[in-house]
């Protein structure tokens, strides 16, 4: 495996350039995206949880993620995640106190940023990233992931498959 050093307050930069290498050659969905969970939750400062909601028809289920443990389900249009994928947009919350039907699953959190993956058009899950500042989650925090979130939907186009959510199988 190519050899990466994961260290905290790495620039946004630099962590592309490993996300890069962390997915290239022989690899598989649930891989990539445990792999992309550890190294934005031990990179990105001052955050608590990081990881992944797969959707399955209307419903969007607990994936790859570092943190706390995490609510299993999520109904689309529900709390920050199931309101991002049901938009298809990223959604930033500066407090999560603000956010109607916001789901607590680490009572530390602060705020959360939730960007959707799109795979062929279709929506694969969701990435979710929270932190228990206030405000953590600035336009460079949104720019960089959802140029995660782009690099995904491309390596997820070309690995070996374990996982099948719906927009999975059908670009299989
Ligand atoms: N807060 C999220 C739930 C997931 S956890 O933050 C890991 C939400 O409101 O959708």
């Amino acid at each position: 495996m190519t050899d990466i050093t994961i260290k905290t307050g790495c620039r946004y930069s630099e962590m592309l350039v490993n996300l890069h290498a962390l997915t290239e050659g022989p690899n598989t969905d649930l891989g990539i995206l445990a792999n992309t969970a550890s190294l934005l939750y031990w990179s990105m400062e001052n955050v608590n949880w990081a990881g992944f909601y797969l959707r399955y028809g209307d419903v969007l289920q607990l994936g790859p993620f570092h943190g706390k443990p995490a609510c299993s389900q999520i109904e689309m249009g529900k709390g920050v995640c199931g309101t991002a994928a049901r938009d298809r947009s990223t959604v930033v919350v500066d407090d999560v106190r603000g956010f109607p039907g916001h789901i607590a699953c680490d009572p530390d959190s602060r705020s959360e940023i939730v960007v959707p993956l799109i795979i062929k058009g279709d929506l694969f899950g969701v990435l979710d990233v929270d932190s228990p500042l206030e405000g953590r989650f600035g336009k460079d925090e949104r720019l960089f992931l959802e140029s995660v979130a782009r690099v995904m939907s491309q390596v997820l186009l070309r690995c070996t498959k374990l996982i099948r959510p719906e927009s999975a199988a059908e670009s299989a």
